[in-house]
């Protein structure tokens, strides 16, 4: 994973610093919509949806510099069903370096020129949902072809060498057994691989989180070679300590100690301040505050360990240690 340069890696860092001690978040995401492409057996957010209080391009202004996060995720519903969608990206970046920002999509309406836009917009990282390393992919996220177009367009777009593509795999009892296959899969098509934890609480159903012995110690053997992988490119995103925080998540059905709401927090299509995708308690951008008291300091919510999560739940020092060593980086190699 290209690694941010130094002097990018310093204002984040200051950002943060900041952030932490003023209790701003450290990363927002943006849903931009609620609509999908696809309708995947793992989520709520299938098919078309009202679209028609989406928050505008220019509104997104008035959250950045209320919030100042160092890190944004422009998701979804699916983020590329909007026509606008490289206009909000620069209207969140505002002409600067800042914040760091990720694209979380399925790629279903990825092109290449598309994904030229979107960089030169100031998209730093291409975060593209693979559930399953074949056709399987297809059927998993009820969208015919998406499998092939994946595999024309991912390595395509890796070789033009800007190294920022990362395939994000949503860990299920569906396809535990391809942890590995998909590490494959990232290697070929020459990008870097994010593992993602199943939740039950989008939609309640349980059939698709690891219950058995059996599941839990294929999980481990997978994961212990997807530790024995790693290298210096960085190319294993998730930090060591996020693997094995998602070995306890699911080991013991849970994982305490969430801060949504405070270190990151969701904003709606419509422009509501929600603590997460999966924590349905709205609030305006200036009642944040409040949030924080009557959510995130009584939430004993402990039913995901989605990727927001995982970066954020641990002690600043730690936090900084990570994103020092691994993707920000004061290692001048590859800048
Ligand atoms: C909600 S989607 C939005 C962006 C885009 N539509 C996509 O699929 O990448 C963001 C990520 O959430 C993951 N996801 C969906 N349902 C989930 C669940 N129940 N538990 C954990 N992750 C889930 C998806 O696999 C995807 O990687
Ligand atoms: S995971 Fe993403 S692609 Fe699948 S239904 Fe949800 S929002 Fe859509
Ligand atoms: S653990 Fe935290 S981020 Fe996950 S669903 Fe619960 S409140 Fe939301």
């Amino acid at each position: 994973m290209r690694k941010v340069p130094l002097a990018e890696s310093l204002r984040i860092i200051g950002r943060g610093s900041l952030n932490w001690v003023a209790q701003r978040p450290i990363v927002v995401s943006f849903e931009v919509t609620d609509a999908c492409t696809c309708w995947c057996k793992h989520c709520d957010h299938g098919g078309p949806r009202d679209e028609s209080r989406n928050l505008k391009p220019a509104e997104y202004r008035r959250y950045m510099e209320d919030l100042r996060p160092c890190v944004v995720q422009v998701s979804g519903g699916e983020p590329l069903l909007r026509d606008d969608v490289v206009e909000i990206v620069r209207q969140i970046k505002g002409g600067s370096k800042l914040p760091y920002t990720i694209l979380v999509s399925n790629w279903s309406l990825m092109t290449e020129e598309k994904y030229l836009a979107l960089r030169e917009a100031g998209i730093d990282q291409f975060s593209v949902s693979l559930d399953f390393p074949d056709e399987r992919h297809d059927e998993f996220r009820v969208y015919p072809g998406l499998y092939r177009h994946l595999e024309d367009l991912v390595p395509r777009l890796a070789k033009l060498g800007h190294d920022d593509i990362v395939l994000n795999s949503c860990i299920t009892s569906l396809n535990v057994g391809e942890i590995g296959a998909i590490a494959d899969k990232a290697r070929a098509w020459g990008v870097n691989l994010c593992y993602s934890a199943y939740s039950a609480r989008r939609t309640g159903c349980r059939d698709y989180f690891l219950e058995t012995a059996s599941q839990l110690a294929e999980l481990n053997r997978h994961l212990d070679a997807v530790e024995a992988r790693r290298d210096s490119t960085n190319w294993i995103v998730n930090a060591p300590t996020t693997l094995e925080a998602t070995r306890r998540y699911f080991a013991n059905k849970g994982l305490p100690g969430c801060s949504a709401g405070l270190r990151f927090l969701v904003v709606t299509a419509d422009g509501a301040l929600q603590p997460c995708s999966m924590q349905f308690h709205r609030y305006r951008l200036e009642d944040r505050a409040r949030m924080i008291e009557e959510f995130t300091r009584q939430n004993r919510c402990d039913e995901c360990y989605v990727s927001i999560r995982s970066y954020l739940d641990k002690s600043f020092p730690r936090l900084l240690w990570e994103n020092v060593s691994g993707f920000f980086s004061f290692n001048t190699e590859r800048q």
